[in-house]
């Protein structure tokens, strides 16, 4: 059976300093209770090493939220994701809107950094999801198959099962207009029906489907407990302890 998940994206907030500050909160708020389901935190590069590492006894895990898509060498700032599972870390986010937007990241750099991840033993936490533009159009499915199809459904049957799919319109992302949990459950089947005919039933049904995009205390319960939404990634509302917390027990 699939997990269920809540995973934290910080994005470029925090100071080491203010990270490890909230990291303590979040593992003391959650230590000793009886999780529903699994923790994760997506913190700066520069917080990997200490954030792991405070988290050594603690069931939280920690995840990258970028890896280069180069092995090693003269990549001036870059971060591989060898460098990323030295740290201790497990998963690695990668397909952000925000890289693909910003930073101009194809499906072809995409599926270079999911293969030097899954290279490493991290997870990625791979993120689709269409534009307002492309859901007002009708062109939702088409955008979201071709996001999979273009960078991780050339994996094999044993490294696509590492994959945790997130997905978060981009029309949702920081905007405060959260997806119904309708619209959620009926492109996380959508999804998964996509991921049943490549890989079938069992990948499929074992694959967790989060949903990202403007979720929050007040709107996580409703949108987990759609069949096909098997948790959250979360931005804005991770970067506070009691919410992130709340979000995490609406399970
Ligand atoms: P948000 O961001 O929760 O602030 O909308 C989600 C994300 O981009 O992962």
């Amino acid at each position: 059976m699939r997990k269920n998940i809540v995973a934290g994206n910080w994005k470029m907030n925090k100071t080491l300093t203010e990270g490890i500050a909230l990291t303590k909160e979040i593992a003391y708020a959650t230590s000793g209770k009886n999780l529903k389901c699994d923790v994760i935190i997506g913190v700066p590069f520069v917080h990997l090493a200490s954030v792991t590492e405070l988290l050594r006894e603690s069931s939280i895990k920690v995840s990258a939220q970028n890896c280069a898509d180069k092995v090693s060498g003269a990549y001036t700032g870059e971060v591989s994701a060898a460098m990323v599972a030295s740290t201790g870390a497990k998963y690695c986010i990668i397909g952000h809107s925000e890289r693909r937007t910003y930073y101009g990241e194809t499906y072809e750099i995409l599926k270079q950094k999911v293969a030097l991840a899954l290279e490493n033993n991290l997870k990625p936490i791979f993120c689709i999801g269409e534009t307002k533009e492309e859901r007002e159009a009708g062109n939702q499915n088409a955008i979201v198959k071709a996001q999979l199809e273009g960078s991780v459904f050339n994996l094999s049957p044993e490294e696509f099962k590492q994959l945790v799919i997130a997905y978060e319109p981009v029309w949702a992302i920081g905007t405060g207009l959260t997806a119904t949990s309708e619209q959620a459950q009926e492109m996380h089947s959508f999804i998964r029906s996509l991921i049943n005919e490549k890989y079938g039933d069992t990948i499929a049904n074992d694959t967790t489907i989060l949903y990202g995009g403007s979720c929050n205390s007040a709107n996580a319960k409703e949108l987990f407990s759609k069949p096909d939404v098997d948790g959250g990634l979360i931005g804005g509302a991770s970067l506070k302890a009691n919410d992130f917390v709340a979000i995490i027990e609406s399970f």
